[in-house]
């Protein structure tokens, strides 16, 4: 069982990426599996049906959130019944939405959780006690279990790696929108990154127009934050290959498509 697993896509030029490359990856890599967050999605903010959609119809099979989930508030009209949507677990309970999604693949099964950090961000249920819950849920079925951990300080994002090594396949970072360059395989024979970074516009900051964010840090003044729509462009991504039987990691590598790296089918 082999997955791939697209980092935040920010706005329409993340959009076009994934339109553009997915297809190229697939052919390089030939993952079974493919698993995109979609937070930012929708000009930055949260994620609409139709792109929900369109990322099952270019080739994904499970889309992950984060704490940008409610952003758009067409959200709330169609997160319960979007079976491959998962947002982080560890909302309050009642949140609409779910934790947890199963993907059939063949004969196997691909449980797919997602999980928010709460340092330097809001203030939600334990991540920890939320994982040995959904996990536990997900080990009753399939040993094939992929974490998207969305937070912002790469402790939290270690100590969530080292917490589950050996009991899920992967823990993989999202949500700082730039990837880290420590793709292993822990010990216990979990995969782990701490981020794997940002699909969108290449020369903004994290995603959204520069002059915004400088101005926000010269001026300490509220500014609006858009994605910019014309420009350069680039991908993040993780593969990663599971043992059939296990469903632990053998092997993983990080992918990262911009003009400074090239892509090389
Ligand atoms: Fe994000
Ligand atoms: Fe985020």
């Amino acid at each position: 069982m082999n997955i791939l697993f697209i980092g935040d896509v920010v706005g329409s030029p993340g959009r076009d990426m994934v339109k553009e490359y997915l297809p190229k990856l697939k052919d390089k890599y030939r993952p079974q599996m493919t698993i995109i967050n979609g937070e930012n999605a929708a000009g930055g903010k949260g994620i609409t049906e139709k792109i929900y959609r369109s990322f099952l119809e270019s080739g994904a099979q499970a889309v992950t959130l984060g704490n940008h989930a409610w952003d758009n508030r067409e959200i709330f009209e169609f997160i319960d019944s979007a079976k491959y949507l998962v947002r982080p677990g560890n909302f309050p309970e009642g949140t609409p939405g779910k934790g947890i999604v199963f993907v059939k693949m063949n004969d196997l099964e691909v449980a797919v959780i997602n999980l928010q950090g709460r340092t330097f961000m809001a203030p939600l249920d334990c991540p920890f006690r939320k994982a040995d819950e959904l996990v536990a849920e997900a080990r009753e079925r399939t040993p094939f279990i992929f974490v998207d951990f969305h937070a912002e300080v790469t402790s939290e994002k270690q100590a969530m790696g080292w917490y589950l090594d050996g009991k899920v396949s992967a823990v993989v970072g999202t949500h700082t929108h730039v990837q880290t360059a420590d793709n292993r395989i822990l010990p216990g024979g979990t995969a782990y990154l701490t981020d794997v970074g940002m699909t969108g516009p290449y020369d903004g900051i994290l995603g959204v127009e520069k002059e915004a964010v400088m101005k926000r840090f010269l001026t300490s003044l509220p500014v609006r934050f858009e994605v910019p729509t014309e420009g350069r462009a680039q991908l993040s991504a993780v593969y990663i290959e599971l043992d059939r039987k296990t469903g632990l990691a053998k092997k993983t590598q990080r992918i990262l498509i911009n003009d400074d790296n090239p892509f090389y089918s």
